[in-house]
């Protein structure tokens, strides 16, 4: 299926307005509380996420409460050819959730239950709409663990950690989304219902279909409930935090821990910058940022043995040095910590709050993090633009914002992609991705031919066609 055909069984007429006959049926099904024409209030919301400034407008937002509900919502659909956007908590970072060709919005929020924590097994069953700190701390409290968490936890929705394959801190030691979702109700674009596996820890029954909605950013199918992997929570943990004076010495000493042996539960970079916007953002700073002091890593460590960890503090505290780090922080109380944590989740809406900008989410081996670093940089000075970035350094994965500052419309519109795309060339020269968790949604899809051969994309969109012939399922989206 090319690019043009799929656009093609789109109804353009559906695109600007919505039927009254669409509507009656929609307010019927659900009830009017549920369907959101644009005069509603709040209606606005649904048209942007917290990808740059964008706006698509959708025709209708419909909030349905039960997998029934979505079934009927996409059988419907499907046959008028509408299309659907499936949207989380909105907090996506790639356009994702966005209703580029207009359409319906169809909202989870209502789909926020727990719906049963298995202590037998060490499983969770999930609705989709749950916030994922409600999620951790409801296991938490019977002494179980969900470790991905991303820094938008107290507001992104589980299901769409799920649909972008989500990170976070501590995927460096525990693992992505990924490695947690064993079984998911889906709903497919014909409103069929399917449950992609079973509640197994392991799978080799016919093509994994669960993994291959993990990350599929609701291309494939609706999620309607999931299920989740448990581990134990790990008792202690600590925290230090290292100033450098060059930003590459301390990318260079990210690789170095993990061949000292040391296992850290989350090793994050921080340049300069990042660290100040965010306490600018906050008001406040717990700790001091010293003249010269160019970039930061913030590692943790955990586990069930405080005087073990202490000796991986030390050992993370020489291989720190080898790389001239300044004078190390070890974080001693619960809020101390949490003030740190709280600083590096905020750098992302700090830096929206300050200036309009342009997010990537490169992810290369983590040996290479101190090239791509400096590849990175190199294309800023070229084009004379300021970058600023920070992110999951244990996993290779580096949050870069482009900031707009005072730049023109016409050099944001004309010079930036093409920076952009020379920063993704240099990435993919490094061995890497696109995108480590953000997912490619809407911003990144024009780069996907880059890291791709035709062949390639080619097998993504046939399978795209096998759950969704019809291209309406958040369509326009991955490639
Ligand atoms: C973070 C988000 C932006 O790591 O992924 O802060
Ligand atoms: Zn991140």
């Amino acid at each position: 299926m090319s690019a043009s055909m799929s656009s093609l069984k789109i109804n353009q007429h559906s695109l600007t307005r919505m039927d009254k006959q669409h509507i009656n049926y929609f307010t019927a099904l659900l009830g009017a509380e549920y369907v959101l024409a644009s005069s509603h209030e709040g209606f606005e919301e649904f048209a942007s996420d917290q990808t740059e400034d964008l706006k698509f407008n959708p025709s209708l937002v419909l909030i349905p409460a039960n997998t029934s509900e979505v079934s009927e919502i996409m059988r419907y659909c499907n046959i008028h050819l509408l299309p659907v956007t499936v949207r989380g908590a909105g907090t996506g970072l790639a356009g994702g959730a966005l209703a580029t060709h207009g359409g319906i919005v169809l909202s989870m929020q209502r789909f926020n239950k727990i719906l049963e924590i298995d202590v037998q097994n060490l499983q969770v069953t999930t609705e989709p709409g749950v916030i994922t700190q409600v999620l951790q701390d409801a296991v938490k409290e019977k002494g179980l663990f969900y470790p991905p968490d991303p820094a938008s936890k107290g507001s992104c929705f589980i299901g769409g950690n799920v649909s972008h394959n989500s990170g976070g801190p501590k995927a460096v030691k525990y693992g992505v989304v990924r490695d947690y979702v064993l079984n998911l109700e889906l709903v497919l674009p014909n409103g069929e219902i399917i449950i992609t596996g079973a509640n197994t820890l392991k799978n080799s029954t016919g093509y994994n279909l669960t993994q291959l909605v993990v990350g599929s950013e609701g291309t494939l199918g609706v999620i309607t409930k999931i299920v989740l992997k448990l581990i134990h929570h790990p008792q202690f943990n600590l925290l230090m935090l290292a100033p450098f004076a060059s930003a590459e010495k301390a990318c260079e000493a990210v690789s170095a821990v993990f061949r000292a042996g040391l296992i850290p539960s989350g090793l994050e970079f921080m340049e300069r910058n990042a660290m100040l916007w965010s306490a600018r953002y906050l008001d406040v700073m717990p700790f001091e940022i010293k003249e010269g002091e160019e970039a930061f890593l913030l590692i943790e460590l955990d586990g069930n043995d405080l005087e073990a960890i202490t000796r991986d503090v030390e050992k993370a505290a020489e291989v720190l040095c080898q790389f001239e780090a300044g004078d190390i922080l070890l974080a001693d109380t619960e809020t101390q910590k949490e003030s740190i944590w709280k600083v590096r989740r905020s750098i992302n809406p700090a830096i929206r709050s300050f200036s309009y900008k342009k997010e990537l989410d490169i992810v290369v081996p983590r040996a290479n993090l101190p090239q791509v670093l400096y590849s990175v940089r190199q294309v800023g000075e070229k084009y004379g633009f300021e970058t600023v970035s920070y992110g999951h350094a244990g996993d290779g994965n580096l949050h870069v914002n482009i900031v707009r500052g005072n730049h023109s419309d016409d050099f944001w519109k004309n010079q930036i992609p093409t920076a952009v795309g020379e920063m993704f060339e240099k990435v993919i020269q490094l061995g890497g991705l696109l995108s480590g968790e953000h997912g490619i949604g809407y911003v990144q899809k024009p780069y996907m031919e880059l890291m791709f051969p035709e062949i390639q994309l080619e097998l993504m969109r046939k399978i795209k066609a096998v759950f969704d012939p019809n291209n309406i399922l958040n369509p326009g989206k991955i490639f």
